[in-house]
């Protein structure tokens, strides 16, 4: 299956790099609506470089994967299923609830697929995690907690607008990864309530080229929220780029006979922690598992880092008929959820979802060793 990109900015090189990792992956073009950002990605990686338009109607492609900011992601998915191709994007599918289901109701006329990330839910941490509730090792979970706190965006990005706009802020961008790994480990949340705030109406950019430029913040950047899933766990979530320093885990789940804690559902690997009754913590490792195995540089560490494994499970569900485990469905719930989280801080009420997925299928090592070169 031959694949061309559209948005040739910070996250594209990984993408680039996944053709290394998995075997059904090939990236023969690229395009962006800045055609330098397209021309320096094609001479780097040797691929074609085309318009958006032409990219689009070329034949020899038969899937896009979309990179462009989130307030383009809708339109360039409608446009890729319009040219009657299948489309991966970058999360989130739209930046609300109501243009998803527009994408669910096109891709399901015109039979084509819609895949979106996050896929760190299908690294090594995420895949232990769920095989513990599926086994009951920690006996039936109801209650927990997520805590994704940091100070914001702009000390990183060379443009961080983006983070602090509509479709952005801490749910949609980074929320949107635990979000994500609770509903592959819980399944379907039914009822959402939230409050929320914005610490500072204005940002100062301290990453280059744009040191020192303003941010004007427009979605909010602190969510705190209880979701409760179908099967009636109760997530206590508190989401934030207010704050400089914290020590909550990431994931903390809380079942009859344990307790389990989870790694940063950000990444395909790390350490999870599990205890039975009031046993000590047992640490368990995953980098012995194929998409827990540390392959890249990090910082000083080296980290699992296996971004593209969701479109190269999408690409083998194509050819065999089956829906992908990024599904737009499981996408769709997920950006119901973060819209809802909004909303209800917004009205002051429940929000009740309309929409429920399934929980994706396990990922197992052999379906990895499947996709890997
Ligand atoms: N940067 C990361 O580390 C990271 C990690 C995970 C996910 N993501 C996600 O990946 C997506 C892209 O992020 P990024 O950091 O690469 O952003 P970026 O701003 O660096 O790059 C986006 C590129 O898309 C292009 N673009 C925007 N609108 C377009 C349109 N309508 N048509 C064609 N090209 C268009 C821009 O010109 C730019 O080159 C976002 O959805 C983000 O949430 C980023």
């Amino acid at each position: 299956m031959k694949v061309g990109i559209i948005g040739c900015g910070n996250i594209s090189d990984t993408y680039f790099q996944s053709q290394n990792l998995f075997n059904n992956i090939n990236i023969i073009a690229c395009a962006d609506i800045i055609n330098e950002a397209a021309e320096k990605s094609a001479k780097e990686q040797d691929v074609k470089v085309q318009s958006v338009e032409d990219l689009l109607t070329n034949k020899d492609i038969d899937l896009i994967l979309n990179l462009t900011i989130p307030s383009s992601h809708k339109e360039i998915i409608q446009k890729t299923l319009e040219s009657g191709k299948h489309s991966f994007s970058e999360k989130p599918l739209a930046m609300s609830f109501r243009k998803g289901l527009e994408l669910k109701k096109l891709s399901d006329e015109k039979g084509l697929q819609v895949g979106c990330a996050p896929d760190t839910f299908l690294g090594a941490a995420g895949q232990k995690a769920r095989q513990f509730i599926d086994e009951n090792k920690i006996g039936k979970v109801s209650l927990g907690t997520f805590n994704m706190m940091s100070h914001g965006m702009e000390h990183w990005h060379p443009n961080p607008d983006f983070f602090f706009k509509l479709g952005g802020g801490p749910i949609f961008d980074v929320g949107v990864y635990y979000i994500t790994q609770l509903v592959n480990l819980l399944g379907p949340v039914e009822n959402i309530i939230s409050v929320s705030g914005t610490i500072e109406q204005e940002r100062t950019i301290t990453s280059e080229p744009r040191y020192g430029e303003k941010i004007k913040v427009e979605t909010p950047t602190t969510l705190m929220a209880v979701l409760e899933f179908a099967n009636k766990t109760k997530i206590q979530l508190f989401a934030s780029w207010d704050v400089w320093k914290h020590q909550h885990n990431t994931i903390e789940l809380y079942g009859s006979n344990g307790s389990l804690v989870l790694p940063d559902p950000n990444h395909f690997g790390g350490e999870l922690l599990v205890s039975n009754k009031d046993s000590d913590w047992d640490i368990v490792k995953t980098d012995k598992m194929l998409l827990g195995i540390p392959n890249k540089k990090d910082g000083d560490d080296i980290v699992a880092n296996y971004r593209g494994v969701g479109l190269a499970d999408m690409v083998n569900c194509i050819s065999n008929n089956k829906n992908a485990r990024c599904s737009i469905d499981l996408a769709l719930h997920v950006l119901e959820i973060m819209d809802g989280i909004l909303i209800s801080s917004k009205n002051n009420s429940i929000y009740k979802t309309e929409t429920s997925c399934d929980q994706p299928a396990p990922l197992t090592e052999d379906d990895i060793k499947n996709l890997k070169h």
